[in-house]
C-alpha cells in the first residue's frame, strides 16, 4: 500500500470540528466535535429537538456551519455546495436558513 492510501486509511473518515449551527437567536449545535473511521456504524440519539437532524444537514452541507469545520476523506467539505434542490423555486415548509459567519 501507497504511503498515501496508509495516511487515508489511518485517518477518520469523517471529522466534525467544532461545528455550531444557529438559526437566529437559537444556538441549534454548539461546537459539536465527533469522528466516524471508515465502516464505524454510529447512531445519533437525543431528545426532540437535540439537534440530530441540525447535524445530519449540517454534515450533508445542506445546512453550512456558523463557525468549525466539516472533513471529509481529510478534505474540508465545510463549504460544500448544498444540493441543488435547496436552490429550486420551491423552498418548502416554512422554516428559517441557519446564520452564517461567512
Ligand atoms: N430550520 C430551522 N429554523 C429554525 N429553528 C430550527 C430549524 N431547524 C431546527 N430548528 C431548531 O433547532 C433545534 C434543533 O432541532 P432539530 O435539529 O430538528 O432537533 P432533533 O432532530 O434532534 O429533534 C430545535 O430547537 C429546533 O426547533
Ligand atoms: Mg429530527
Amino acid at each position: 500500500m501507497s504511503l498515501a492510501r496508509q495516511e487515508a486509511a489511518a485517518r477518520p473518515l469523517l471529522e466534525v470540528r467544532g461545528v455550531s449551527v444557529r438559526f437566529g437567536a437559537l444556538l441549534a449545535l454548539h461546537r459539536v466535535s465527533l469522528e466516524i473511521g471508515r465502516g464505524e456504524i454510529v447512531a445519533i440519539i437525543g431528545p426532540n429537538g437535540a439537534g440530530k437532524t441540525t447535524l445530519l444537514n449540517v454534515i450533508s452541507g445542506f445546512y453550512h456551519p456558523y463557525e468549525g469545520r466539516i472533513v471529509f476523506e481529510g478534505r474540508d467539505r465545510t463549504r460544500l455546495a448544498p444540493p441543488t434542490w435547496r436552490r429550486s423555486a420551491s423552498p418548502g415548509p416554512s422554516r428559517t436558513s441557519p446564520c452564517s459567519r461567512a
